[in-house]
C-alpha cells in the first residue's frame, strides 16, 4: 500500500504534493518523492525514510518550481526501502515520470523483455517497468500509449504520470487500487484519498476499474480504454479530515479489520502460479527442507498466537517436529538448535527487539532462519537468511488484525510449499488445498458482511468482568489471539484454555452468567469441545458458539451462536478469528476505550 498525489494548477505543484502527501503517511512512510515540470525538465528528488526528510531537502517544497507534479509516500513490496526505490520512476529518457500504489505481478517478464531491448533499469520496483514501457510504446499519443502498456499488465495499479512531450497534463488510472480526482478552481488533483485533497477542495470524482483520466489546469476528462468519455457526478465531501484518513471509519482498527479479505488476497495470490506455490524469494532447495529435523517458531504478542497455528499447520503438512517458544523466552533458555533446525521468526514490524535476538541467537547456534515479516527492510526482514513478506500494508491500530490474518496466510502458503517440494502429499490433495486457500479472502468478507450480529452480541456483554475463552487444537490457538485482542484493548480481564484444561482447577472461576466464547471448527474435535460448553453450561456459564454453518447443532447448547462458512480445518484459524477480533472491537468500542492507542503498549516494542 502506497500514497499517491498529482497537482496541476496556478500554484507551485511542490508544496501541495507535500501537503497532500502528509496525509497520506498512514499508507506507506519507508521513501517519499515528488517529480515536477519545470517548463523544460522533469525534476524528480526523492528520499529514502519518513515525509519530513523529503520536506527538509526541498525547504517545505519551495526549492522546486513548476505548476505540475506527482508526488508518493511508499511502503516497500519490491525492493527495500531506499532513494533509488523510492518514487516517481523515471523512463529511460527522463521524458515520462511515473508514481504507482499497487503491485505489477508479471514485472519480472516485462522487465526481462525490456531489457532485451537495451533498456536500463536502475531500482528493484516493479513500478519502472511502467515509466519504461510508456516511453517504449510512445508514439505521439498517450491516451493509445497508456492502454497499449495497460493491456499487457497484470496485477492491480493507481498510476499518475505526466511527461516532457504533454506538459500540460497529468494521466492518471486505476485497477484495483484507490483513486480519487479533485477538482477545484485553482487547479485539479489525483489522490490514493481524500484526505490528501481535503485543504484544497471538497468536490471529487470516484473513479471506477479501468477509468483514465486526463488532469489540466482548467478542467477534467474521464474515459474508459475504449475511448469513449465517462460521465460521473461530483460528489461533495462533508466529512473532517482526521475521520476521513481512517477512510470513514470510526477507528483504524476497524478499517484494518475490514481490509483483511485484500490483505489475505495480496498475500495469498502473488504465490500462487499456475496452481502451484511460488515463493520468488526463497532460497531454500528442496534438499535443504528435507535435510531439516526440526522446525522452531520464535515470536512475541500476536505474532506468537500465529505462529502456533503454525506450528499445527506445519506439523500437519509436512510431518516434521515443530517447537513454538515465546522470544523472550527461548534467548536465555540454552534451546536446543543445530544446523538441521528452521527458525522461523515471525513480527509484524520486524524490529521487535526480542524476536531480533532470538533469531541471532539461533542463527549463532548454527540454525537457518527464514522470517515472516510485515516491513520490509526491517531488522528482522534483512538479518534472516530468507524472508517472506506479508503484504498487509501498514498496520496503524496497536492491535494486530490484518498483519495477524497475514501471518496466517504465510503459515499456509509456507507448508504447503514444504509439501510441495518434498512431494509429501499427493498433487490432487495438494491441489484441493491451494483452490481452498485462494477463496479464504472472499469468506472472511461474508463473515465481515454479518458484523452487526457481532456487534448486538457485543452490546450484552461490554460490562462483562471476566470473559473466557475455549477451543481444541487450533481453535485454541485462536482463543489465544481473542482473548488477547479483548482484553488488550477493553481491559476487561480474560483468558484463554485449552478446552480439556479447564475442568483441572480454573472451572471454578464460572459462575452464573460468566461468559464463555467457544470455538469449535475442527470436526473430529467437535463433541470434545461440545462436553467441555456443557460443563460451563451447567456451571451457570452464557455461551457464544462459534462454528461452522454445518454444525447447527451447536444452537441447541449455546445461549448465542455465530457460523462461519466451511473450509478444510487447517484454514479454520483465518475465518473462525474474524467474530473475535469484531467482539474485541465492539465491546472496547462500547466502553469507550480509545481502541487505536491502547493504554501502556506500543505497536513496535525495540525494548526488551
Ligand atoms: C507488541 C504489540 C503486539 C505485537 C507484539 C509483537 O507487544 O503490542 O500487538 O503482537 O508487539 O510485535 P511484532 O511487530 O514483532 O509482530
Amino acid at each position: 500500500m502506497c500514497g499517491i498525489v498529482g497537482y496541476i494548477g496556478n500554484e507551485q505543484a511542490a508544496p501541495v504534493l507535500l501537503d497532500g502527501l502528509a496525509r497520506l503517511e498512514y499508507r506507506g512512510y519507508d521513501s517519499a518523492g515528488v517529480a515536477v515540470y519545470d517548463g523544460k525538465e522533469i525534476e524528480v528528488v526523492k528520499s529514502k525514510g519518513k515525509l519530513a526528510v523529503l520536506s527538509d531537502m526541498i525547504h517545505g517544497g519551495k526549492d522546486i518550481k513548476g505548476t505540475v507534479g506527482i508526488g508518493h509516500t511508499r511502503w516497500a513490496t519490491h525492493g527495500a526501502p531506499s532513494d533509488t526505490n523510492a518514487h516517481p520512476h523515471l523512463s529511460q529518457s527522463g521524458r515520462f515520470a511515473v508514481v504507482h500504489n499497487g503491485i505489477i505481478e508479471n514485472y519480472l517478464e516485462l522487465k526481462q523483455r525490456l531489457m532485451s531491448k537495451g533498456i536500463e533499469f536502475l531500482s528493484e520496483t516493479d513500478t519502472e517497468v511502467i515509466a519504461h514501457m510508456v516511453e517504449y510504446y510512445y508514439k505521439g499519443d498517450i491516451f493509445d500509449t497508456m492502454v497499449k502498456v495497460l493491456n499487457r499488465v497484470e496485477g492491480s495499479y493507481a498510476l499518475g504520470v505526466i511527461s516532457v512531450d504533454n506538459p500540460d497534463e497529468i494521466v492518471a488510472v486505476r485497477k484495483d487500487s484507490p483513486l480519487i480526482v479533485g477538482t477545484s478552481e485553482n487547479g485539479n488533483f489525483i489522490a490514493s484519498d481524500v484526505p490528501a485533497i481535503l485543504n484544497k477542495t471538497r468536490d471529487v470524482y470516484y473513479l471506477e476499474e479501468k477509468e483514465i483520466v486526463f488532469l489540466r489546469r482548467d478542467g477534467v476528462e474521464i474515459y474508459n480504454f475504449d475511448r469513449e468519455p465517462v460521465k460521473k457526478d461530483l460528489t461533495h465531501i462533508d466529512w473532517d479530515a482526521d475521520a476521513a484518513e481512517k477512510g470513514g471509519y470510526e477507528h483504524f482498527m476497524i478499517k484494518e479489520i475490514m481490509e483483511q479479505p485484500k490483505a489475505i488476497a495480496n498475500t495469498v495470490e502473488s504465490r500462487i502460479k499456475n496452481g502451484r506455490i511460488v515463493l520468488d524469494n526463497i532460497t531454500l532447495t528442496a534438499e535443504q527442507i528435507k535435510s531439516f529435523d526440526k522446525i522452531y517458531i520464535i515470536a512475541c504478542g500476536s505474532a506468537y498466537h500465529a505462529g502456533m497455528v503454525g506450528k499445527y499447520v506445519l506439523e500437519q503438512l509436512t510431518r516434521k517436529p515443530v517447537e513454538i517458544d515465546l522470544a523472550s523466552e527461548f534467548r536465555y533458555r540454552s534451546p536446543i538448535v543445530t544446523d538441521k533446525t528452521l527458525v522461523i521468526a515471525v513480527s509484524q514490524s520486524g524490529e521487535t527487539a526480542d524476536t531480533l535476538a532470538a533469531m541471532n541467537e539461533a542463527k549463532r547456534l548454527g540454525a537457518r532462519t527464514l522470517s515472516i515479516v510485515n516491513v520490509v527492510g526491517s531488522a528482522i526482514a534483512k538479518q534472516s537468511d530468507d524472508v517472506i513478506y506479508t503484504l498487509a500494508g501498514p498496520e496503524i491500530a496497536v492491535a494486530t488484525t490484518k498483519a495477524y490474518s497475514c501471518q496466517l496466510a504465510v503459515f499456509y502458503l509456507l507448508a504447503l510449499y514444504i509439501a510441495q517440494e518434498t512431494k509429501i502429499i499427493d498433487c490432487d490433495k495438494l491441489n484441493d488445498m491451494i483452490n481452498e486457500l485462494l477463496l479464504i479472502p472472499e469468506k472472511v468478507q461474508s463473515i465481515l458482511d454479518k458484523k452487526e450480529d457481532i456487534q448486538y452480541f457485543a452490546s450484552r456483554h461490554f460490562a462483562d468482568k471476566d470473559i473466557f475463552f475455549i477451543g481444541r487444537n487450533l481453535d485454541y490457538a485462536v482463543c489465544l489471539e481473542g482473548s488477547l485482542k479483548l482484553k488488550e484493548i477493553s481491559y476487561i480481564h480474560s483468558e484463554a484454555y485449552a478446552a480439556g484444561e479447564l475442568k483441572h482447577g480454573t472451572i471454578s472461576l464460572i459462575e452464573d452468567g460468566t461468559l464463555v466464547v467457544a470455538v469449535a471448527t475442527i470436526d473430529r474435535l467437535f463433541e470434545k469441545t461440545m462436553s467441555n460448553v456443557v460443563e460451563v453450561i451447567t456451571r451457570g456459564a452464557t455461551v457464544l458458539g462459534v462454528t461452522k454453518e454445518t454444525k447447527t447443532i451447536m444452537a441447541d447448547t449455546c445461549n448465542f451462536i455465530f457460523y462461519v462458512p466451511e473450509s478444510i480445518d487447517i484454514f479454520m484459524p483465518s475465518l473462525s478469528v474474524i467474530p473475535l477480533q469484531l467482539f474485541g472491537y465492539y465491546v472496547a468500542s462500547m466502553k469507550g476505550c480509545d481502541i487505536d492507542k491502547k493504554r501502556n503498549l506500543a505497536k513496535s516494542v525495540t525494548v526488551e
